[in-house]
């Protein structure tokens, strides 16, 4: 095989062509190159020493360049012996692994990867625990759904409001506010242990805490709309949501986090949005609201999932509720100041019939969230009257 590389440098992209005749040519075979370039006998000697080809070198007198001969050490193939295919199926990049080796590492599904390839520490590495057919869908769904603080609120809408509602909403954003904080760190840690071979479950997550991140934003925004200071954070609460960032397990936290935590707050932000005094207000409770449909979402395919496959994971996952009740049993649960605030909002004034009917909605809000709870419960496979049990034991927090 000959290539003549004319005037073109061996540096500028000479070698790519000497490269794929070698390759052509296999182990042990001979290809002959020429040139006009004045540095092609130095270059093509570094390179072949480099690459482990051998070389001859003949000179052509009265002109630049000259020929070589370059015998192919087969290097560049015996590297690749032992590579593995990222994947369960070469036929399809789609396919997912069980049980991925650490030693794929960071490598694309479907890509061919290096014998030697250094051992990932990620935990988690059962496609059982995680996956969901649905996480694609879920995935192209949420990014089609982003939305913009800055636009999609009426920041700048003109309303009156009496300084004790005023004062409610503080208080209730500032509650949403560490909630939020605490969806966000949930998934974001999970992220971080994952075999990244999940792509697609990592990528909802990764969207998801996005969203997190905006509901911070927008509710920290609202608070301080009209005042400097945010309203009361309490211990209780706080608890609460700790034994949510304290739970190792993915499945089990995403359980409490995202089909009993995000489930019920789905009922609460609708909520607010119905009886929001202003339409900032409103606004941010609904962009939050749709947002936490497709968290609950992705939270009861990847279980429902799970279950299918594993029916006994079905008493652990009950279990994991009632262990985090015992755990905030002596805790004073919902803060009372939060309580309050969303029965004068929903009030809307200090007038006794206003505040009956707000005490009201109040109630009819948390038996809305006990009904959504155990719908859910009851999609994953737990029977009625478990379900009914389970979800009076949700913790007080809300989420
Ligand atoms: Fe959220
Ligand atoms: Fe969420």
């Amino acid at each position: 095989m000959r290539v003549d590389l004319k005037a073109l440098a061996f540096a500028e992209g000479g070698y790519l062509l000497v490269k794929r005749a070698l390759r052509q040519a296999g182990p042990d075979a001979a290809i002959v190159v020429t040139g006009t370039s004045p540095a092609l006998a130095v270059d093509v000697r570094a390179w072949c020493r480099l690459e482990g080809h051998r070389f001859e070198w003949h000179t052509t007198t009265g002109i630049h360049g000259g020929r070589a001969t370059i015998i192919n050490g087969g290097a560049d193939s015996s590297r690749w012996v032992g590579a593995s295919w990222v994947g369960d199926d070469p036929d399809s990049c789609d396919s997912v692994a069980e049980h991925p080796p650490r030693t794929w590492g960071l490598a694309a599904r479907g890509a061919t990867i290096e014998a030697g390839t250094p051992e990932f520490d990620f935990h988690i590495v059962d496609k059982l625990d995680v996956w969901s057919d649905d996480a694609a869908g879920i995935y192209r769904q949420a990014i089609g759904a982003q939305w913009n603080p800055e636009t999609a609120i009426p920041w700048s809408a003109a309303f009156a409001i009496a300084d004790d509602i005023e004062d409610a909403v503080v208080q209730i954003m500032t509650f949403l506010i560490e909630n939020e904080t605490a969806a966000l760190i949930v998934p974001s840690r999970f992220i971080a242990q994952m075999h990244p071979h999940f792509k697609e479950v990592m990528q909802v997550l990764a969207v998801q805490a996005a969203d997190e991140a905006r509901h911070i934003e927008v509710f920290t925004r609202r608070a301080r709309l009209k005042r400097n200071a945010l309203g009361l954070s309490t211990a209780s609460g706080q608890a609460s949501l700790k034994t949510l960032i304290d739970e190792p397990e993915f499945a089990i936290a995403s359980f409490l986090l995202s089909v009993l935590g995000e489930g019920t707050f789905l009922s609460l932000l609708w909520f607010i949005e119905r009886y929001a005094p202003d339409p900032v207000t409103a606004a941010v409770a609904r962009l939050a609201a749709q947002d936490e449909a497709r968290h609950v979402a992705f939270g009861l395919a990847h279980l429902g999932q799970h279950l299918t496959r594993e029916p006994d994971f079905r008493p652990r996952l009950a279990d994991a509720i009632r262990r985090r009740h015992d755990a905030l049993r002596h805790t004073a649960g919902l803060n009372a100041e939060v309580f309050d605030a969303l029965l004068l909002m929903a009030a809307g004034s200090w007038e006794h019939d206003a505040l009956r009917g707000g005490y009201g909605r109040l109630h009819q809000l948390m038996r809305d969230m006990d009904d959504g709870r155990r719908k859910r419960l009851v999609r994953l496979g737990f029977p009625e009257s478990e379900a009914a049990e389970l979800s009076a034991l949700h913790a007080r927090n809300l989420m």
